[in-house]
């Protein structure tokens, strides 16, 4: 059974008994929130959905110590091939196949923190089963297709507004995307981001036939 485990603010190890583990947007060291030290992190794979310090954090690092791949955007995943790493290279739309499934990189409306990039969120077909994580962005209605050609089972969601949709935009998404679980992230980090998850819950479930789970930093969700 596929596990989730939320690290705070926006980093998830999505992983399974003997199977590959992926981290996303692994920030840890200056995260107040975090639950593990970036050098407590295993991982085969690294993702990183856009520049900005609170999401490309030690990705690098955490890379490197473990030998993983990143996957990520184009300049991203250059930058990181020109340090020596190994990365794969997608952009906007695009899908690979890895052992483990595929990833697909999806639109974030946010800035991308990187010459010439584009922010981006992820899909990803993980053993089974589908996760979209938004990464960072604004609220748009091209989410109903993202959940229209991949029936998800999980949506991650950033709720704590300023630099991303906050509670209401982010149930809007939610209604959108029509997974089977709603799990929300980049909240409360700071108190520039402050949100009542449990408000969330409420809307989520109230507007939408799914479910919402509010993973605590540490704490881990099976699916
Ligand atoms: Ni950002
Ligand atoms: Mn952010």
């Amino acid at each position: 059974m596929p596990k989730l485990t939320f690290l705070g603010h926006a980093c998830f190890l999505l992983g399974e008994e003997g199977k590959e583990t992926l981290v996303f947007d692994p920030f840890l060291r200056e995260n107040p929130q975090a639950s593990l030290r970036p050098e407590e992190v295993k991982a085969e794979y690294v993702l990183i959905s856009h520049g900005h310090y609170d999401h490309l954090g030690e990705a690098y690092e955490i890379a490197e110590a473990n030998k993983a791949m990143i996957i990520s955007t184009s300049e991203i995943s250059n930058d990181a091939e020109s340090k020596g790493l190994s990365a794969h290279p997608l952009n906007i739309g695009g899908k690979f196949n890895f052992p483990f499934g595929w990833v697909k990189l999806t639109l974030a409306f946010h800035g991308s923190g990187f010459a010439g990039g584009h922010a981006c969120g992820f899909v990803v077909h993980y053993y089974g089963k589908n996760i979209y994580f938004a990464g960072d962005t604004g609220l748009f209605s091209d989410m109903k297709l993202i959940g229209e050609l991949t029936p998800l089972d999980i949506a991650l969601l950033p709720i704590g507004d300023n630099y991303t949709m906050g509670i209401d935009d982010a149930a809007i998404a939610a209604s959108f995307l029509k997974a089977k679980t709603v799990i929300p992230y980049h909240y409360n980090t700071w108190p520039l981001i402050a949100a009542d998850p449990e408000e969330f819950k409420k809307k989520v479930e109230e507007k939408t036939n799914s479910r919402c789970v509010i993973i605590s930093p540490g704490e881990s969700h099976n699916f």
